[in-house]
This record gives structure tokens, C-alpha cells and sequence, in this order.
């Protein structure tokens, strides 16, 4: 099966440029807590937290959502927490892709009961004509059509992470 590429590493590359810089100013030189969420944001938050200039302390969280939205709104299973203590602290969420809008809607509001100082998040991808749940992305890197997408860090069945660029299935296979 064939791959294309939907949006080319120079491109992903020029806007996190520009969203580092974006936070750099929004966070006015204080330390963040940058979240990333595991496993599909590991790329992007590495290459994130590199255009940004600011003092990062870097921690992971790994989330499942609960189906398809017949379960309560929200509902997520932490599998695995983050290490440090967050109140007081601004933190930044960094999310591959929101999708349904599941995942996060249920991590911000578990995050928010942490009583940071600032809770604020940034995905790489959005697909609206998916969103069930709205959620309010503070960086986003680029809204995209409803399709299936892989490489730098989302994957399909496991597999495609490491492609530095995000990719589409091509018709032909
Ligand atoms: P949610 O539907 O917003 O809760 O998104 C759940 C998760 O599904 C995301 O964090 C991604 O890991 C995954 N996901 C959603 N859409 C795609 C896609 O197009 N490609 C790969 N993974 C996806
Ligand atoms: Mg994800």
C-alpha cells in the first residue's frame, strides 16, 4: 500500500517554528510543564518543545477514551500519569490530533481539578467534520479534511510513526 504525503515535513517543520515562537512569547520567559500525550505526540512535542525558549520540564501521559460517545461525555482512562505535581504550574498539553474531541475534553477536565496555574493546549492536527466534543486548542498546527492520516508520530495499527512527514493511503493498492 502506497503512501502520500498530505503535508510535507518543511511545512510541519515551519509552522511548529512558528508556534514555538508563539508560546515562547505567551509564556513571557516562566517555566513549562509540557504534557505530551503518548504515544502519537512524541514526535511533534520533541520537535515543540526544541522551538520553544523557554525552561520546560517535559513529562508524558498516556490516555484511552471510552468509545464512541454513548459512555459519558469525556470519560478517559489515564494509563499512565505524569510524575510531577501540577498546581501552581502552567502547564502545556501537547495532543497529536483532536479528533472526536474525546480524549482531551476528558483530560483537560481531569487536569483542571489539578489546579494548575494555567492549563493550555497545543495539537498538531484538527479535523472538524469528526468534532463531537469542542474543545478549545490554543496552538494548532493545521486543520484537516476528514481523512485518515499517519507518519510523524500517528500511526495506523502501530505502524508509520516514524514517517517525518503526514501521510494519506493512496487509492491505488
Ligand atoms: P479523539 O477522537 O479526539 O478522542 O482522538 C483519539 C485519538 O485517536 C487521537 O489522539 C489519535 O491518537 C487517534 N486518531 C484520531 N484520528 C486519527 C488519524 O487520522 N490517524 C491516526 N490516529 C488518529
Ligand atoms: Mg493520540
Amino acid at each position: 500500500m502506497a503512501v502520500d504525503v498530505y503535508i510535507s515535513e518543511e511545512k510541519i517543520q515551519a509552522r511548529i517554528k512558528e508556534l514555538g515562537e508563539q508560546i515562547t512569547k505567551d509564556f513571557n520567559g516562566e517555566e513549562v510543564t509540557v504534557v505530551g500525550v503518548l504515544n502519537g505526540a512524541f514526535m511533534f512535542v520533541a520537535d515543540l518543545i526544541r522551538a520553544m525558549d523557554l525552561p520546560v520540564v517535559m513529562e508524558f501521559i498516556k490516555a484511552s477514551s471510552y468509545g464512541d460517545g454513548t459512555v459519558s461525555k469525556g470519560k478517559v482512562d489515564i494509563t499512565l500519569d505524569i510524575q510531577k505535581d501540577i498546581k501552581g504550574k502552567n502547564v502545556l498539553v501537547v495532543e497529536d490530533i483532536v479528533d472526536t474531541g474525546l480524549t482531551l475534553t476528558g483530560l483537560l477536565e481531569d487536569f483542571k481539578q489539578r489546579d494548575p496555574k494555567n492549563l493550555k493546549l497545543a495539537s498538531l492536527l484538527f479535523k472538524p467534520a469528526r468534532c463531537q466534543h469542542k474543545v478549545n486548542i490554543d496552538y494548532l498546527g493545521f486543520e484537516i479534511e476528514d481523512k485518515f492520516v499517519i507518519g510523524y508520530g500517528l500511526d495506523y495499527a502501530g505502524k508509520y510513526r516514524e514517517l517525518p512527514f503526514i501521510g494519506v493511503y493512496s487509492e491505488d493498492f
